[in-house]
């Protein structure tokens, strides 16, 4: 398994890494679903995953930019355009257009969502931190 939560990606902020966490398990279920080699096809089941991890995702996204309202957060405005960015991106991937028989592209795809997540937690979610560990007290 290639997709593993480390300590590295924790904020401190119990709630947050709680909902961070959520989206690598569903990543990484997704994952090992289309690595499965038992002869039958998960289709139906990978397209749920993809359509759960996108909802996470828009839930995620909007618990965060909703503590950082509250908060004060200053730089807001460019975080909320990151989350959007990688929404655009996620809705460019209609599950239900992807070749589950093609197995590469589905694990690229994960793997660039994981990638994404990992690169955004440590990259700009650390960033408000210090400030919504004070918030949240
Ligand atoms: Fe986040
Ligand atoms: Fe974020």
């Amino acid at each position: 398994m290639i997709f593993k939560w480390k300590e590295r990606f924790e904020t401190g902020i119990e709630e947050i890494d709680k909902q961070h966490k959520r989206l690598f398990e569903i990543g990484t279920q997704i994952y090992n679903l289309a690595s499965k080699d038992d002869g039958t096809d998960h289709y139906d089941a990978i397209v749920g995953l993809i359509h759960e991890l996108k909802d996470y995702t828009v839930y995620h996204f909007r618990y965060e930019e909703e503590q950082l309202e509250k908060a004060n957060y200053s730089d807001i405005e460019a975080h909320k355009m990151e989350h959007q960015r990688f929404i655009d991106k996620l809705n460019e991937t209609e599950a239900e257009d992807i070749d589950v028989n093609q197995k590469q592209v589905l694990m690229d795809m994960i793997e660039f969502i994981i990638n994404w997540v990992s690169g955004h937690i440590v990259g700009t979610d650390f960033k408000y931190r210090e400030l919504l560990m004070e918030t949240l007290k």
